[in-house]
Formats: structure tokens, C-alpha cells, sequence
């Protein structure tokens, strides 16, 4: 990239002795990450005794992105993320990726998604069947059983015993929860019997095993399937080659793993973000009761939903819940002005560019409708990058966008949801999604306006 040496490299001050700035980082990511940028185009940062560099600005970080040969999957993230997923589509190196990527395309395509719609409505309904008027719930849990249930049922059709559900959904959790503070404890520490420590490997333990006897049950039942699953298994490249058993196998964790904190996460920030603006909820519930007039949502009713999909843009935006991923430079190379040696470690957070002030009028506000079609400038759209971009491109976005839409059109609905007032939105220490310590949600039973108008034409939409 020839403008390079227009870029400025700089190094965040602050490091601390053995943990750099990971205790920083982990107090508050999103501010941590948003801060960098007063220190250069391109900031050297500690991660314990590592050294990283995290691009600030929008152009070198898709130059990264988009240089996913020189700029590979690695460094302190993803090592701890093949714990769980393997060598599956996240985590695997440019090596295996194309292939990858073309086997698990056929999984994601629209008609796919519009048959996961009806999948992710069943368990949105079965989810809030469950509250009644007055009921107060917490929101990230409540919301994460419900996006971890979602991506099972699409993934996998065939009915799974409560307490098994139960015991997987515990066991992400764990592993989930823990992977951070696996990637920040060294080595020798992460290997000591501490409770913790054990308490990590036996839940990932259960997760494979338990991952491996639901697909054999799956392909010796006989029966024919229609979910994610069966598509991955269908799936044939051009040449006939398919997933083998063991990348199926990681496929499976991978989208578990990757699609449920991530849209539980949206999901909370956007409902507090909602408790903070009452005009634009006021305006969400007003589209919600035109478009559906009391009846349930589904997939054709997600593109009239634009108010819906621009609040969710614009949480992801400023509380982007997958806020941190590494890169190790596959061989020497030059970055804003600085030679890095093969094995550099490079972050990419979506929070480090998501309010560069070039890219958006009064960065810090919370303001939906910066995404209209004609409001939403180039610059912006190139400065959002909560999914990431380029090859590496997050393969569930529509799903997620798609997930998250139809839960809140089903929740606001049926529901008026308020914010408790002991919410403490300072995010969960070295929680690998970033979500608030406490955000409860009390539960009215709404009446909705029954629909007297047509339902208008779509506009906006998804901002990349
Ligand atoms: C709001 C929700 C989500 C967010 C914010 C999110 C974010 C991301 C990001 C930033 C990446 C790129 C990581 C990198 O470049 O290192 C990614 C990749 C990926 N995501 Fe998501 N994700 C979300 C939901 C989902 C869902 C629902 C699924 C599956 C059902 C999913 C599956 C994946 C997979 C398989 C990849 C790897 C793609 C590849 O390397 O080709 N994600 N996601």
C-alpha cells in the first residue's frame, strides 16, 4: 500500500511490568481500544510480555484484514481459540481457509437463512413463553441461553434431551468465559491443577465428546434433515472434495462458539442503549406495531425492519461485542512506516476504528439514523467493521443481523422492556465478549397496535 508512509506509528503509554496493558485492556476494552488512536495510526501495545500493534485507522486496518496471506490467523487469540474450535473456519490458517470457506458457504446462503428464520423464531417464541408480566430477567444470560439454544436448533434439528442442552450450554460457558484468561496467564500457570484450570479442561472435554455423539447420532439415524448440519455435510467443492469427519467436527463448535455471545451481546447493549434514548425506542416500538401489527415476525419482515437493523448497526458500532482478534505476520513486512519481523503479533479490534472522527460526525453519540441510505457516507462504511472484512469476513453476519432483528421485533413486540435501575454497564472483566457486569430487564405485557397501514417499502439496511 504506497500511502503507508503517510501513517503515523506510535506506542500507548502505560505498559505495566509482566501484564503490559492487559489490565487496562480488560477494565475496559472498548475505552481502552478508542483511546489508542491519540497515539498513532498504528500503536504498539503489551499484551503481557508480548508485543502487538493494533491499527487505529480505518485503511490500515483493511489493509490488514485484506492481506490475510502476509497477516495470518495467530498470536495470542487465536492459539487459545484452537483450544475450542479446532482448525475450523475462525481459527484455521490462510492455508486451509479458501477451502474452507467454499465448503461452508453453502450453509450461509440466503435460502439457507431464510429456512434458519423459522428456526430462530421458534426459539425466540419458546424463549419468551417462558416470562410473564412484571417478570424481571438478566439480560446477557437470558439472552445468551437463548442465542446458544438458536444456533443449536438451527444447526442441529433433531430434539436433544433438556439436560443435555442444559449441560452444553453450561459447558460453553466455562470455556467461553475462561479463554481469555487462558490467553493472558502464561503458559506454566494455565498448566498448574488449579481449580479453574481444571474446571476449563474437563467443561472442554465434555464439549468434544458431546460434540462428537451428537453428529454421530445425527448421520446414523437415517433420517433426513434440513438444518445447518446437513448442509455442511452436503457440502462438495468443485472438484467433489467435502469436510472431513474432524472438520466437521470443529465446523460445528466453531459456529457455536462464534455465533451465540456475539449476538447475545448486540442484544443487551442495544436495549440498554435503547433505556438511555426513550425517543428512539419510542420510534423502534412505533415501526415494530406498523410493520407487524401484533403478529410474529419472520424472515420477510426483517428489510421493512430498517429503524431495527440501524440500531443494531450502531450498537455493534459502539459496543462491538467480538472486540478483539490477532494476526502473526506470516513473513517480514512494513506497517505504517515500521518493519515488523515474521511472528509479529498484530490485534484487531472493530472498537479501535469504530469511532475514528473522519468517519463519523460526533463519533461518541448514539445515532441510529447515521446509517440511512442517504446520510451513511463512504468513509463510515469503511470505518464499521464489527464482522471484520475481507476473506476473513465474519461468515454468520446476516445470520446474526437476521437473529438479532427478529428477537427484538418478537421481545418489543410483546413486551415493554425497561431497564432496572442497578444496571452497572462497566464490562465484565476478561469476559471474551464484551457485555455489562448488570443489566436487568423488567418485562410489562404490551397490547400492540394491530396494523392499519401498508407496510412501507424498505429502507436502509445493512451499512457494509
Ligand atoms: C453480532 C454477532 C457477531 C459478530 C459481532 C461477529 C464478529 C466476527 C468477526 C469480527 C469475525 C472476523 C474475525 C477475524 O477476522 O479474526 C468473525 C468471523 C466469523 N464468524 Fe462471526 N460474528 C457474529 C456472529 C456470528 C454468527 C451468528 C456465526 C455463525 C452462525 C458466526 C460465525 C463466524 C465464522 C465461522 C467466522 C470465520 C469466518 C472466516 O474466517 O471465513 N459469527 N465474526
Amino acid at each position: 500500500m504506497s500511502e503507508q508512509t503517510t501513517f503515523v506509528a506510535g506506542a500507548a503509554p502505560g505498559a505495566v511490568p509482566v501484564v503490559g496493558h492487559a489490565l487496562q485492556m480488560m477494565r475496559h476494552p472498548v475505552n481502552f481500544m478508542t483511546s489508542l488512536s491519540a497515539h498513532g495510526d498504528l500503536v504498539q501495545i503489551k499484551i503481557g510480555p508480548t508485543s502487538a500493534y493494533v491499527p487505529t485507522h480505518p485503511d490500515l486496518l483493511r489493509y490488514v484484514l485484506t492481506n490475510d496471506r502476509i497477516f495470518d490467523k495467530g498470536g495470542v487469540f487465536y492459539d487459545r481459540a484452537r483450544d475450542i474450535a479446532g482448525n475450523g473456519l475462525v481459527t484455521c490458517p490462510f492455508a486451509d481457509h479458501r477451502r474452507q470457506r467454499r465448503l461452508m458457504q453453502s450453509a450461509f446462503t440466503r435460502t439457507q437463512l431464510k429456512r434458519y428464520a423459522t428456526a430462530m423464531h421458534a426459539e425466540i417464541e419458546a424463549t419468551t413463553a417462558r416470562w410473564h408480566d412484571g417478570m424481571v430477567v438478566d439480560a446477557f444470560p437470558e439472552l445468551y441461553g437463548m442465542a446458544l439454544r438458536t444456533v443449536g436448533r438451527t444447526l442441529y434439528s433433531t430434539p436433544v434431551s433438556p439436560e443435555l442442552a442444559a449441560g452444553v450450554e453450561r459447558a460453553f460457558d466455562v470455556v467461553l468465559n475462561g479463554l481469555f484468561r487462558q490467553m493472558f496467564l502464561p503458559r506454566f500457570i494455565r498448566r498448574l491443577p488449579l481449580p479453574a484450570n481444571r474446571r476449563y479442561e474437563s467443561n472442554l472435554r465434555f464439549l468434544h465428546r458431546t460434540t462428537q455423539e451428537l453428529i454421530d447420532d445425527y448421520r446414523s439415524d437415517g433420517a433426513a434433515h434440513d438444518d445447518l448440519l446437513a448442509a455442511l455435510l452436503a457440502s462438495r467443492d468443485d472438484d467433489g472434495g467435502r469436510l472431513d469427519d474432524k472438520e466437521i467436527h470443529d465446523q460445528v463448535i466453531t459456529v457455536m462458539a462464534a455465533g451465540t455471545e456475539t449476538v447475545a451481546g448486540t442484544l443487551t447493549w442495544v436495549f440498554y442503549l435503547l433505556s438511555q434514548h426513550p425517543e428512539i425506542e419510542a420510534a423502534l416500538y412505533e415501526e415494530i406495531d406498523t410493520v407487524l401489527g401484533g403478529r410474529a415476525p419472520n424472515w420477510d419482515d426483517v428489510p421493512n425492519l430498517s429503524l431495527a437493523d440501524r440500531i443494531i448497526s450502531e450498537a455493534l458500532r459502539l459496543h462491538p461485542p467480538a472486540w478483539l482478534f490477532t494476526r502473526l505476520t506470516a513473513t517480514e513486512t512494513e506497517l505504517a512506516g515500521r518493519r515488523l519481523p515474521e511472528g509479529t503479533t498484530i490485534v484487531f479490534s472493530p472498537a479501535a476504528v469504530a469511532q475514528y472522527e473522519d468517519a463519523f460526525g460526533n463519533p461518541t453519540a448514539f445515532d441510529p439514523d447515521r446509517w440511512l441510505p442517504d446520510r451513511v457516507s463512504p468513509a463510515a462504511r469503511q470505518a464499521f467493521m464489527p464482522f471484520g472484512t475481507g476473506a476473513r469476513k465474519c461468515i454468520g453476519d446476516l445470520y446474526a443481523r437476521t437473529e438479532a432483528t427478529l428477537g427484538l421485533a418478537t421481545i418489543l413486540g410483546r413486551w415493554r422492556v425497561t431497564c432496572e435501575p442497578d444496571m452497572d454497564v462497566r464490562p465484565v472483566p476478561l469476559a471474551t465478549v464484551y457485555h455489562p457486569r448488570r443489566l436487568r430487564l423488567r418485562l410489562s405485557a404490551r397490547a400492540p397496535r394491530p396494523a392499519a397501514t401498508p407496510v412501507p417499502a424498505p429502507t436502509g439496511g445493512e451499512p457494509t
